[in-house]
């Protein structure tokens, strides 16, 4: 039976919802990727603006209810992930094995090692575009079962083939698709593939636990999580990325006595902003141009001013709350831009420094950022210099549409 992406009940095991429950995941990426026809890993290939394996890695990353992350990974293969996963943390690395089913066994022996855990998640690299909404589903359908996994019905008229000739038609209507992650409780998992060790051809996880007799439910899956195996997989993927922008405008008070940041950087002025938090206004257009590329709502939904931890906060944090919300839809940045008016200060000398901030905050080459500033001739609140005006605009690339 197909669940559908809205949590199920489902009951062969009795449990009560333990939200308590310690989730670990393992990805596993210790293959070769030969059938891919790549001079590199398939799993280290860039698709979507970031290595194949970096996709699935930040969504695990970013989930609360993931407390640890494994990433198996081939003999010499380090220091592909170290480039592979730049600027992450918080992720232990497991050497794999000859086969995918080894590969798992050293992840679930490295998790037993440490202490092991409630449930786990199994996820195959080749499989970038996992969404937090997949995570959550299996995290529910776990609560109640042994294990979890997402299949999609089969479209296709499915034959055997008979030397050649047409052998028998396969009822499609009971056949399904089978993705990962697959979910499981952990030690019932450790203990199947301990005992099935012997047995190599297992080509996931979920034959192995069933061979030992325990149920997996079936919920729904997700076509953008299919596998990268083949070489049009990545040359037909590598021109389905949906791009989109956002823009962001913000406007504070000049004032006596006060610090003037813009960009994250102080600026040497003798007025400064005025505002609940630092009065960033640079940074406040490009938060709200940022949460723009999907749909986001503006910076005041989520910082509400008359919420006094925000008092003078510093609004690199904003920004950083926006990229997160970004990287959690699975998109990536690919450049901004923001124009400054205003009469004074000059911002030029500063320029530079501003960039480099912004492109550290948003993980993105400085050459990806670009800033600017205008006067307004004299006219205008800006003109007469009772205030600074702010314009961003920001463009993200997603594979597939926003869901
Ligand atoms: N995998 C692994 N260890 C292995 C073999 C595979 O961790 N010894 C991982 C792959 O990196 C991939 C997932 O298992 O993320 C699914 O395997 P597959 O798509 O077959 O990847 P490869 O084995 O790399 O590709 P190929 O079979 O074409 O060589
Ligand atoms: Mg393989």
């Amino acid at each position: 039976m197909l669940i559908k992406r809205n949590p199920i009940k489902r009951s062969p095991m009795n449990n009560e919802h333990k939200s308590s429950d310690i989730i670990h995941a393992v990805v596993v990426a210790a293959g070769k990727g030969e059938r891919s026809g790549l001079a590199l890993p398939k799993q280290f290939q860039s698709i979507a603006g970031k290595p194949l394996v970096r996709h699935s890695v930040e969504q695990f990353l970013l989930h609360e209810r993931i407390a640890k992350l494994w990433i198996v990974i081939g003999p010499d293969q380090g220091h592909l992930l170290s480039s592979a996963l730049e600027g992450l943390q918080d992720f232990e690395i497991v050497d794999g094995g000859d086969t995918r089913q080894q590969s798992v066994l050293n992840g679930l022996l490295s998790i037993e090692k440490s202490g092991g855990c409630d449930q786990v998640l199994i996820h195959d690299a080749a499989r970038p575009f996992l969404d937090h909404a997949m995570i959550d589903l299996l995290c529910i359908t776990l609560q109640t079962s042994e294990g979890a996994i997402p299949v999609l019905p089969v479209v296709d008229t499915i034959i055997e083939d008979d030397e050649n000739l047409l052998g028998a038609t396969l009822n499609r209507d009971l056949l399904r698709r089978v993705q990962t992650p697959q979910a499981f409780q952990f030690d019932m998992l450790l203990a199947a593939h301990k005992m099935r060790r012997q047995n190599t051809n297992a080509t996931d996880d979920a034959q192995l636990f069933q061979a030992v007799g325990h149920q997996v439910a079936l919920v729904e899956g997700d076509e953008k999580l299919r596998k990268y195996t083949v070489p049009d997989d990545f040359t037909e993927q590598m021109n389905m990325t949906v791009t989109r922008t956002g823009m962001g405008f913000d406007v504070h008070q000049l004032g006596l006595g006060k610090e003037l940041w813009l960009g994250g950087v102080q600026i040497d002025h003798e007025k400064g902003l005025i505002g609940h938090s630092d009065a960033d206004v640079l940074l406040h257009a490009l938060t709200d141009a940022l949460l723009g590329t999907v749909g986001g709502g503006d910076i005041g939904d989520h910082f509400p001013p008359s919420d006094p931890q925000w008092k003078n906060a510093s609004s690199d944090k904003f920004v950083k709350f926006a990229v997160e919300f970004i990287s959690r839809k699975g998109a990536s940045i690919n450049n901004v831009d923001m124009t400054l008016m205003c009469e004074a200060p000059k911002i030029k000398p500063y320029r530079e420094a501003i960039c480099r901030n912004i492109a550290g905050l948003l993980n993105i080459p400085p050459s990806h950022v670009s800033v600017k500033a205008t006067t307004t001739e004299g006219l205008g609140f800006t003109g007469r210099r009772e205030g600074i005006a702010a314009q961003a605009i920001a463009t993200i690339s997603m594979a597939g549409e926003l869901k």
